[in-house]
């Protein structure tokens, strides 16, 4: 049995399902290798996820894996040492700035085939050398804690730090998921390369993805970049892709009294990739609870079955504040109501109680009255 040492610095118990999900996807990157791999831990703390990774992802003996830890600050490279001790594979410990490290990699062709960057605050700067560190079809797993910007309560940070206009709006956290998408897209693209987000959630702090570049840019992604319209007064919703962008027509306001508040340039694609995250469940309930907690499961299944196809959601508590009804309706039944009047339709798996869907908000508000007529 490994022994980990979390030391007095950083480490916080509720990440759990941030490195659940990256053993589980290093493994599956194991599992599939036809060569060997090397994977980045860039800013590790006490290394816990390179351990975790060594005791828990080398899933195919035939591959060899090497591990590379490293955390900015020196006085944590003993802790990561003897964290390490335990690992069976390959590995190099180092405490070394994180632009360095990468930069250096590029200049030496030394690519990757898994970053995990879990950072402090907004990875920005850090976005492009850590593409160009990876090998095509390798995976970055990125955090951002800068909930502020993205989220519209910074406006000016989210001009600098995305390129972007940021607006409040309900589902905050997958506008902040699209917003970081959508820069990372951007810089994958200056590359000649292509983005494809596999995963992506938050829990309202921190913000993660999970992504792969390709090795090039899948015809007519460029149309996934785009604004999103929302108009505070009377809730309508709109989505644009840049590439075709022309005017806004009207909201549901009376008399043109309605303005839209419009974020982006921002991601309008798929925020999940459900096949993958098939596999990964099935390969979670193949390690069993104790490598993979009953929280990760849910929150995958959760994403699964909600592959976030386009940015137009409404929290249920809007809905029902705009009928002036009693309590929200139930997700379960909405959704099946809004599929058998012929819309797209699932619950949110980003942002609970949310409904995801095609259908303009006057039929969304029918919908959930004729439902309340029906006592549901
Ligand atoms: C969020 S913590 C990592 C937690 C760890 N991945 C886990 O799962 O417990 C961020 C770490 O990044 C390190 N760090 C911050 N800035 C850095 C930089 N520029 N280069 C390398 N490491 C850095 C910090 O020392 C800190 O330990
Ligand atoms: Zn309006």
């Amino acid at each position: 049995m490994a022994q980990l040492s979390l030391g007095p610095g950083f480490f916080r118990p509720e990440s759990r399902p941030a490195r659940d999900l990256s053993v589980l996807l290093a493994r599956h990157q194991s599992l599939n290798a036809t060569r060997p791999l090397r994977w980045l831990d860039l800013m590790a703390g006490c290394g816990i996820r390179a351990l975790r990774w060594g005791l828990e992802a080398l899933a195919n003996p035939a591959v060899e894996t090497e591990l590379w830890v490293n955390d900015g600050d020196p006085d944590r490279l003993p802790l990561i040492q003897a964290n390490a001790a335990g690992l069976g594979c390959s590995n190099r410990l180092t405490a070394e700035a994180a632009d360095l490290l990468l930069h250096r990699s590029i200049v030496e062709r030394h690519w990757f085939d898994f970053i995990d960057l879990d950072a402090f605050g907004a990875p920005g700067p850090l976005i492009q050398p850590a593409l160009q560190a990876l090998r095509f079809d390798g995976l970055l797993f990125l955090a951002s804690t800068d909930g502020r910007s993205p989220t519209g309560h910074d406006r000016p940070g989210a001009i600098r730090s995305l390129g972007a206009a940021a607006r409040a709006h309900p589902s905050s956290w997958e506008m902040a998921l699209r917003q970081q998408i959508g820069l990372v897209a951007r810089q994958a693209w200056m590359l000649g390369r292509g983005l494809q987000p596999l995963f992506s959630f938050s829990e309202g702090r921190t913000f993660r993805l999970a992504l792969r570049l390709r090795r090039q840019i899948p015809a007519g992604d460029e149309q996934k970049l785009g604004l999103v319209a929302r108009c505070e007064r009377c809730g309508a919703q709109r989505v644009q892709p840049l590439l075709k962008l022309s005017g806004w027509p009207a909201c549901d306001c009376v008399a043109g009294q309605g303005r839209w508040s419009i974020s982006g340039p921002l991601w309008i694609g798929p925020l999940q990739e459900p096949q993958l995250l098939q596999q990964l469940i099935a390969e979670a309930q193949q390690l069993g609870r104790q490598q993979i907690s009953p929280a990760t499961l849910r929150l995958m299944q959760r994403l699964q079955a909600d592959p976030g196809d386009r940015p137009t959601v409404w929290p249920t508590d809007e809905l029902v504040r705009r009928l002036g009804i009693g309590g929200p309706p139930a997700l379960g039944p909405l959704v099946q109501a809004l599929q058998a009047a012929g819309y797209r339709a699932s619950a949110s798996g980003v942002m609970p109680g949310q409904v995801r869907t095609d259908a303009e908000l006057p039929q969304l508000l029918q919908i959930c009255a004729s439902l309340r007529g029906e006592g549901i």
